[in-house]
């Protein structure tokens, strides 16, 4: 019996894996997961590219995975060979919902007309010019006032956080933003940060490695599905509202303008373009735009609350530039290297999306010596490259010195993947930057930051780590200036 065991083993995986590189030997149905810390899958994976390399196979249970790290072999797929590497790879935490449909986890054809109508729509609504720049000016001031009514007591910084990040995304996408205090939209923010939440749990870690059993296993995990179909609903309802009121000479939003999409395409078979669609894609926009800025924000305060002699630093260029009478705006960046430096060292050091998302490789390739087929999935560790030492001097120590030349300028390092890499680089990215720097300045052209202990015993490793890593709790005063 365990004679045959043995050769029924080796024959399956001689005839599944002979031609991919090598990684550590898996074994039916477990695949690698005796090689690894389920519950710190990130860390392990990162371990494990030590002995075999850069590129390596990994079995998440029964699937084989390419996990590719380090800045070098990184480029070389997402950017390289960016066509091939643009396939979107399992993410069964979202699968159940999301059913291959939308942007973030949509592939092939139906990825890339979604991905060019979202991109020109938001540039139609001023992404990257003036007017969504006025929007994220106005959403700082608001933050800001709010802040202030903590009158130098401590606080948790997330609530006031995820407002504002997640009514620059409701203001494309909607065409409004909320009150801080309207209900449904705190509502909706919950929804979103406990998904963030349990994907980067330990919980999240086992769906993502087991999901055949997973699904079937009772536990928190199995709230990461209702939470996403509560978004829809609310998505749903808000398609139901811009229908009713729907001005197609005079599109208001992203919805307006994916409803006129829906009237010129009705009479195509083949159209992509449908309510299931747009629902998606939306509820995708609205996760996405939300936490992401918001967690970034959140570490980054943390972080300066540790660096205090950053702060300092970033007090004096806000000062000097800007001064105390005006809002921030995106001008003031290319005066600023020092603040712009700090931002990419926060959004380096935080590395909010570590894994990022997976990819698969849309047709069979050679790649650095290997044959591999279409549809692998490819496990992109962005955090190797953000974190590698041929790129960064000292690249577990925060220091905004990382981004800037010996004259003091910002100086641009190609293996910043915060925002990741190719054809599949977020969406978001130009949106992002600047609501940072002007959330960011906003505040501390307002505040000084005062921590409830001292600096220097202040934990700046993340409290967990999956999806995304999630910045400890924590309070502390801000303090006017
Ligand atoms: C600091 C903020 C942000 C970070 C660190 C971030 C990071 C990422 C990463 C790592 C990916 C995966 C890329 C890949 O598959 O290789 C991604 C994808 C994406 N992001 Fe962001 N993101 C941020 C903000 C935003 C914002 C504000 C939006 C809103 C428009 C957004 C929308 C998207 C979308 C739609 C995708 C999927 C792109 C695709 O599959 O084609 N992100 N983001």
């Amino acid at each position: 019996m365990f004679v045959s065991c043995l050769l029924l083993f080796s024959s399956w995986k001689k005839r599944r894996w002979s031609h991919l590189p090598p990684g550590p030997p898996p074994i039916p149905f477990l695949g690698n997961m005796l090689q690894v810390d389920v519950k710190d899958l990130i860390p392990s994976l990162r371990k494990l590219s030590e002995t075999y390399g850069p590129m390596y196979t990994f079995h998440l249970g029964s699937r084989p995975c390419i996990v590719l790290s380090g800045y070098q072999a990184l480029k070389e797929a997402l950017i390289d060979k960016a066509e091939v590497f643009s396939g979107r790879g399992d993410f069964p935490a979202v699968q159940m919902w999301s059913n291959g449909n939308g942007i973030v986890y949509g592939t092939g054809e139906r990825w890339r007309q979604l991905r060019r109508f979202a991109i020109t729509t938001f540039k139609n609504f001023g992404m990257g010019k003036r007017s969504i720049e006025e929007r994220i000016k106005e959403e700082a001031q608001i933050l800001v006032a709010e802040l202030r009514k903590t009158n130098g007591q401590p606080f948790d910084p997330t609530f006031f956080l995820s407002c504002a990040g997640s009514n620059i995304i409701c203001t494309l996408v909607f065409g409004d933003r909320f009150e801080y205090t309207d209900h449904q939209f705190l509502t909706l923010m919950g929804l979103i940060n406990s998904n963030w939440k349990l994907m980067s749990s330990t919980w999240g870690q086992l769906l993502f490695t087991f999901p055949k059993i997973m699904r079937h296993v009772p536990g928190p995990h199995r709230q990461i599905y209702k939470n996403y179909l509560k978004l829809a609903e609310f998505v749903g309802e808000r398609l139901r509202l811009n229908k009713e009121t729907l001005d197609p000479n005079n599109p208001r939003d992203f919805i307006d303008c994916f409803l006129i999409k829906l009237e010129q395409e009705k009479n195509n078979p083949d159209t992509h373009f449908t309510e299931e669609t747009m629902s998606k894609t939306t509820v995708n926009l609205f996760f996405a735009g939300t936490e992401t800025v918001s967690s970034t924000l959140k570490y980054g305060l943390r972080i300066l609350l540790r660096h205090p002699e950053v702060e300092e630093k970033l007090h004096e260029e806000i000062d000097r530039v800007i001064g105390p009478n005006r809002s921030p705006c995106m001008e003031d960046r290319a005066r600023m290297p020092y603040t712009d430096a700090v931002i990419h060292e926060i959004q380096r050091f935080a590395d909010i999306v570590p894994m990022g998302v997976p990819h698969t490789v849309t047709r069979d390739i050679e790649f650095r010596g290997y044959h591999i087929p279409k549809d692998m999935n490819i496990i992109p560790l962005l955090c190797t490259s953000q974190f590698d030492p041929s790129q960064f001097k000292n690249p577990n120590t925060f220091d905004p010195g990382h981004f800037l030349d010996k004259n003091g300028r910002f100086k641009k390092n190609d293996a910043f993947m915060a925002f990741s890499a190719g054809k599949r680089v977020c969406l978001g990215e130009g949106l992002a930057v600047m609501e940072l720097f002007i959330f960011l300045t906003s505040i501390l052209q307002s505040f000084n930051l005062k921590p409830l202990m001292d600096s220097r015993d202040i934990d700046i490793t993340p409290e967990s780590s999956g999806l995304g890593n999630i910045p400890r709790p924590y309070q502390f005063c801000l303090l006017p200036r």
